[in-house]
């Protein structure tokens, strides 16, 4: 009897544990899909998580979106064909299930076609266009009709034609005008209006120098594009022009209209292969994809599978099989972070198979290779591997847009070895960390932009010393003291410089700022004292500004070590303070909280030369040494690729700034990694002329080297001055950011 009894009871026991075991499995199941939401889409997605059976994640942009998918951190997306086209080259693991097209009847398997009219006597293909009067309907309309496919057509026949114009001569030397002026010398009198740079004072200068190419114009205002800029683009081939580029929904809308029908025979498309077609039988040139649903390759079939069923009513090619999704699952909630903004492009059409995003869309368009037009280009160096691929996705995303020259990414090892790099002419320009702006300059180098930040993100240097000290009451009193920098050439050792020449209390007799420190303090710690690249004056003394500096036992085996790494212990600010806590005098390090430190132990001593009564760092603006920004966009000071360097940065505000609608961010994260390329805090470009307070600060900070340079030395035609009369077009252009 007991043993049947326990035999039930372990079978009892089995029962419940598969029952478990079933409903664990079931759980399983219904482990909800992830997909990309946006932060808007918060109260939608916290209405949408009530049901679980979808969970939002969230990125600052879809290029994230894109590669979180690639990992299988999220299941599902929607992205904007650019972002696609972006990431086409990199992703394997993603792949396209369904488009989202608009409910306006077109006729057309894209988004947009681009296609080329010519007369039906043309002859000779590509070729035999030289000459030719040229019709176009002009430049950024929106993020559809992109430059790179309104270009294709005349980048292909000035290639094929041996006609790119690398060689033209133009008076700003950038390759954007070199490209104007071949299209301007290749065609006749034409009708490609603008914008062309898309700052409409430098348009205006531009079309009155290549008035050519508005010749044939119709509206009063002759380079700017009109309200119908395609229907335009075919008028003017009809009233005489020799070669349109349009889009093959306007033609038809064009050639159905009982008006045109009787010219249906004179024209055709010219074909990329040069062949012309019959206007029965289109060719197309770019096409734009529409907004695509994507997903990681595992889940493809189950995401597809329910994406029919949710949005049964939404789908063009309806599977009759597919149940459509009960009404009480938040569906409502879904539609809204899975949809386009637009409200009309709400029909799915279902992709057959599974493509990855290449192989969808090769299908419409080539994806813009990265390789220098002209052998130009413009090389912008990294320091990891993560910032090298976010480079190439932006290299990727300046092709797409036919920003001209291309970005070209070169590794370097760190910050400081691009500087290096630059002032050797390997590459052409870094954003780079505030803190090296003495050392950049001493390297001939110079800013051509700013990196902008929030009011919090500033740098204010001050001077520390210890809680317990009273014999500092004035900066006079620093004289002959123990300091700790936290590196040779550092922000911070610059804004005391500085200061304390402003105040008399460092003499004027040098502008050697090196010696003049070295010739204040008595046995100091600054790292990187020792080392040429710090670009060291031959008047200094190292054993002096290194003497203080300590090897990290764990890190460096030599007795004395002044680097500027981890190696030295008292490198950087907590190295500083740390050097002040046991063995320096005082301290110069960035306004911050340092938590690993008590702050009773420490006060400030302010600018003024009064020491701040209450211990800790946190003390008012005006007790800092100055206020500035922490970054500069820096390039060789002289160098005839300076406004081609200018014209990038522009487009990379305008097309890829900080902006909830760009599909790249290049100020944010990439693959969820913060301040790759650029510091995370900016929040746009800066011109070098900027009137903020902070910007003024840290040109002042140079200015002052500069000038004293030149009054002791008799340079009257100061570098600035210099800088100015050479470049002038770089100069105006970088005068367009506020
Ligand atoms: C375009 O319209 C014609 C009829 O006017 C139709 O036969 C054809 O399939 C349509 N093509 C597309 C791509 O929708
Ligand atoms: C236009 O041409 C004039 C005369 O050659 C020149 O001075 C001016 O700088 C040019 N403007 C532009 C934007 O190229
Ligand atoms: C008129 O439109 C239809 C589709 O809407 C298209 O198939 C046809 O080719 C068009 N006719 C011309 C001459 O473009
Ligand atoms: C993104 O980051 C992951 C690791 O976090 C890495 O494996 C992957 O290669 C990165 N992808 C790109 C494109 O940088
Ligand atoms: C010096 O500056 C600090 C900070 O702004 C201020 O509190 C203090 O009163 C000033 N001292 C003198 C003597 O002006």
């Amino acid at each position: 009897m007991r043993y049947t009894n326990s035999k039930r009871g372990k079978m009892g026991v089995c029962r419940v544990l598969v029952l478990l075991l079933a409903l664990i499995c079931e759980i399983y199941t219904q482990e909800p899909y992830t997909i990309c939401a946006s932060l808007k889409d918060k109260a939608d997605c916290d209405q949408v998580e009530r049901k679980e059976f979808v969970r939002c994640k969230f990125n600052l942009h879809q290029v994230d979106c894109l590669l979180n998918i690639e990992q299988d951190k999220i299941d599902f997306g929607r992205v904007t064909p650019e972002a696609a086209l972006i990431g086409a080259k990199f992703l394997k693991n993603v792949v396209v299930l369904g488009e989202f097209r608009n409910n306006a009847v077109k006729n057309d398997s894209a988004e947009l076609s681009v296609v080329v009219l010519v007369r039906k006597t043309h002859t000779g293909g590509l070729r035999n266009l030289r000459g030719k009067k040229y019709c176009h309907p002009g430049f950024k309309f929106n993020q559809i009709a992109t430059d790179f496919i309104l270009k294709e057509f005349e980048n292909t026949v000035l290639k094929e034609n041996n006609a790119e114009g690398c060689q033209n001569n133009v008076i700003t030397e950038t390759l954007f005008e070199k490209e104007i002026k071949a299209v301007s010398d290749f065609f006749g009198p034409s009708c490609r209006p603008g914008p062309w740079i898309g700052f409409e004072k430098y348009d205006n200068d531009f079309y009155k120098n290549y008035s050519k190419l508005c010749e044939l114009c119709n509206n009063n205002d002759k380079c700017r594009p009109g309200n119908e800029p395609f229907t335009d683009s075919i008028n003017c081939l009809v009233n005489g022009g020799d070669v349109a580029v349009t889009t093959l929904d306007t033609v038809y809308q064009y050639f159905n209209n009982t008006d045109n029908k009787n010219r249906i025979d004179e024209f055709g498309y010219l074909c990329k292969s040069g062949d012309i077609n019959g206007l029965e039988d289109p060719c197309m040139w770019g096409q734009q994809p529409w907004n695509l649903i994507i997903a990681n390759r595992k889940k493809e079939s189950s995401i597809k599978k329910d994406i029919q069923s949710w949005f049964a009513s939404n789908i063009i090619n309806k599977d009759s099989n597919i149940v459509p999704a009960p009404s009480d699952m938040n569906i409502d909630y879904l539609q809204p972070i899975l949809f386009p903004e637009e409200k009309d492009y709400n029909q799915i059409q279902i992709v057959e198979g599974t493509p990855s995003l290449l192989e969808y869309l090769e299908k419409y368009r080539v994806i813009p290779p990265t390789n220098e037009k002209c052998d130009e280009k413009i090389r912008w160096c990294t320091v990891s591997n993560a910032e090298q691929e976010k480079c190439e996705w932006l290299a990727q995303a300046s092709a797409n847009l036919a920003i001209q020259p291309t970005i070209k990414c070169i590794q370097s090892h760190n910050t400081f070895a691009c500087l290096e790099d630059i002032k050797t002419d390997k590459v052409d320009v870094v954003s780079s960390d505030a803190h090296f702006g003495y050392i950049a300059r001493k390297k001939d180098l110079a800013p051509l932009a700013f990196p902008d930040t929030a009011g919090k993100d500033r740098i204010k240097p001050i001077i520390v010393i210890r809680s317990t000290e009273n014999d500092i009451t004035s900066l006079k009193n620093l004289e002959g003291k123990k300091a700790c920098v936290p590196e040779y050439g550092g922000i911070e050792w610059l804004s005391f410089i500085n200061t304390a020449r402003a105040q008399d209390v460092l003499s004027h007799s040098s502008c050697d700022y090196g010696q003049l420190i070295s010739n204040f303090v008595t046995d100091s710690c600054m790292p990187g004292a020792h080392d040429k690249e710090h670009e060291i004056s031959g008047s200094i003394n190292q054993d002096k500004l290194c003497k203080l500096c300590q090897p990290d036992p764990q890190e460096s085996k030599t007795g004395v070590n002044c680097n500027s790494n981890s190696g030295n212990r008292f490198y950087g600010n907590s190295g500083a303070l740390k050097c002040l806590k046991e063995v320096g005098d005082y301290a110069v390090v960035t306004q911050e909280a340092y938590p690993d430190f008590n702050s009773n132990d420490f006060k400030v001593l302010c600018k003024n030369g009064s020491v701040v009564s209450a211990a800790g760092f946190n003390v008012d603006e005006n007790c800092a040494l100055t206020k500035i920004i922490d970054s500069e966009v820096l390039a060789k000071k002289v160098s005839p690729k300076l406004a081609n360097i200018a014209i990038v940065l522009l487009n990379l505000e305008a097309h890829f700034g900080s902006d909830r609608h760009k599909s790249f961010e290049v100020f944010n994260a990439f693959n969820n990694t913060l301040d790759l390329l650029f510091k995370d805090s900016t929040q746009g470009l800066s011109s070098i002329q900027s009137d903020s307070e902070h910007i003024k600060n840290f040109v002042q900070l140079f200015t002052d080297v500069e000038k004293c340079a030149a009054t002791i030395d008799g340079k009257s035609n100061s570098a600035a001055t210099l800088r100015i009369t050479i470049l002038p077009f770089a100069i105006c252009l970088l005068f367009i950011f506020y």
